[in-house]
C-alpha cells in the first residue's frame, strides 16, 4: 500500500525491552480501582492526574501510567535502551526518517530522566530512555502477593494496516522476528518480535491503525490466570473479560484478554518460551489453522479482532487511522467465506467444503453473531 520506509544509515538505538505504556484514561478513579484494587498492580506514586504502577518484580519506577484526559487513547509505547548515549542513537535514526522527534532531559512523566519521543514512521508514539529511579523489587513480598498476582511487564501489540511494512521497519530498529501468521497466497496478517530473550516485546496485527491492540503483564503460572477469571466473577465484574482463558497457539502462552473501564485492552499472559539464540527459528503459523490464536480450537471473539485503542501524536491529539487493504484475518477465518480446519491434511478441502463441525463452524461467540 505505502513505500517502504528507507533503512537509516544511523545505527538503530540498543533496546533492552518495552518498559512501560502511557496510557490516556478517562476516568481516573474507575481506572485505578480496576488495575489496582482488581488487578493488583502497585502504585509508586500518584496524584490527581496520574497514576505511576508497577509489577511486583520491577526495579523501575513504572511499567503503566493512568493520566487523565479526554479521550481514551495511548500516549506512548516506551522502551528502556542499554545505556544514556543509546538515546543520541534514537535521535538520529528517527531523524534520519523525518521523524518528528522531541527529547526532554527531565522526561515525560515522572520517575524517568532524559527521554526520546517520536512519532515513528507507522505512526505509533514511542519512547526510549535509560535513566530512571529504581524503586523496592516486591519479588519476595509475598505479603502482598494475591493470587493473581502480576509479576512483569511482558509486550505491547499494536494495530497496523500493513504488517510486512512495519515488521520490515521493526528489524531495522533491531527487532527479531519470533512467529508470523500468514497465508498461501503471501498475506501476513500478524507478527511476533523481540528484544528480549521471549516471544515478543511487541507485535503487530493487520488492521486499521496506527492503533494500540493491547499491553500484556505476565503471571508466574497459570493458576494465577485462573484466580483473576474466579475474582473478576466474585465481583460481579466478569463482562471485563473480553476472551479466554485459553492457550495460544502462537507464542504457547496462556492467557486472558480484559477490557479495562475505557476498553483499553489488557492481556494476562504466562509461560511462553526462550528465544534468546541467533538462530532461534521462526514459526509460521497458517491463517486458516484453527489452533494459531487458540490452541484448544476456541472462538476469536469479532470484537478482539475488529476493537482498539486510538495513540495520539505528541502533540496529545488522536493519530488518524488508515484503513488495512490486505483481507482481513477474521475475513478469511469467519463467516460465509471464510475457513479454518483443525488437521493439516484436512486444509486441501477447506473450502470446498466445511471441515469443522458444525458447532465450531465460525469462530464467534453463540449470541454475538455477525
Ligand atoms: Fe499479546
Amino acid at each position: 500500500m505505502t513505500d517502504t520506509i528507507p533503512t537509516p544509515q544511523a545505527p538503530a538505538p540498543d533496546i533492552l525491552r518495552c518498559a512501560y505504556m502511557e496510557l490516556v484514561v478517562t476516568d481516573l478513579a474507575a481506572s485505578r480501582s480496576f488495575y489496582v484494587d482488581v488487578l493488583g498492580l502497585v502504585v509508586t506514586e500518584e496524584d490527581d492526574d496520574a497514576v505511576y504502577l508497577r509489577s511486583l518484580e520491577e526495579f523501575i519506577h513504572h511499567n503503566l501510567v493512568l493520566r487523565k484526559g479526554p479521550v481514551a487513547a495511548v500516549a506512548a509505547f516506551s522502551y528502556r535502551v542499554r545505556s544514556p548515549e543509546e538515546l543520541d542513537r534514537a535521535v538520529a535514526f528517527y531523524t534520519e526518517l523525518g521523524c518528528r522527534v522531541e527529547r526532554r532531559a527531565e522526561g515525560f512523566t515522572r520517575g524517568i530522566g532524559d527521554s526520546v519521543r517520536v512519532i515513528d514512521p507507522l505512526g505509533f508514539p514511542y519512547e526510549f530512555f535509560y535513566d530512571v529511579d529504581h524503586v523496592e523489587r516486591l519479588a519476595w513480598r509475598y505479603d502482598l502477593h494475591t493470587p493473581g498476582a502480576l509479576v512483569r511487564l511482558d509486550h505491547f501489540n499494536q494495530v497496523t494496516p500493513d504488517v510486512p511494512r512495519a515488521v520490515k521497519f521493526m528489524e531495522d530498529l533491531g527487532f527479531r522476528v519470533t512467529e508470523d501468521i500468514q497465508d498461501a497466497e503471501g498475506t501476513t496478517y500478524a507478527a511476533w518480535m523481540r528484544r528480549k530473550p521471549t516471544v515478543h516485546d511487541t507485535a503487530m496485527t493487520g488492521g486499521d491503525g496506527p492503533r494500540m491492540h493491547h499491553v500484556a503483564f505476565a503471571t508466574h503460572e497459570k493458576h494465577n490466570i485462573i484466580a483473576i477469571c474466579d475474582k473478576l466473577g466474585a465481583l460481579r465484574l466478569s463482562d471485563r473479560i473480553e476472551r479466554g482463558p485459553g492457550r495460544h497457539g502462537v507464542s504457547n502462552a496462556f492467557y486472558l484478554y480484559l477490557r479495562d473501564p475505557d476498553g483499553h485492552r489488557v492481556e494476562i499472559y504466562t509461560q511462553d518460551y526462550y528465544t534468546g539464540d541467533p538462530d532461534n527459528p521462526v514459526v509460521t503459523w497458517d491463517v486458516h489453522d484453527n489452533q494459531r490464536r487458540d490452541w484448544w480450537g476456541n472462538p476469536v471473539v469479532p470484537s478482539w479482532y475488529t476493537e482498539a485503542s486510538l495513540v495520539l501524536d505528541l502533540d496529545g491529539k488522536p493519530q488518524p487511522v488508515v484503513a488495512r487493504t490486505d483481507t482481513s484475518e477474521m475475513a478469511v477465518t469467519i463467516g460465509a467465506d471464510g475457513f479454518s480446519y483443525t488437521r493439516p491434511e484436512d486444509s486441501a478441502r477447506a473450502g470446498d467444503e466445511d471441515v469443522l463441525p458444525s458447532w465450531k463452524q465460525g469462530e464467534y461467540k453463540l449470541g454475538h453473531q455477525l
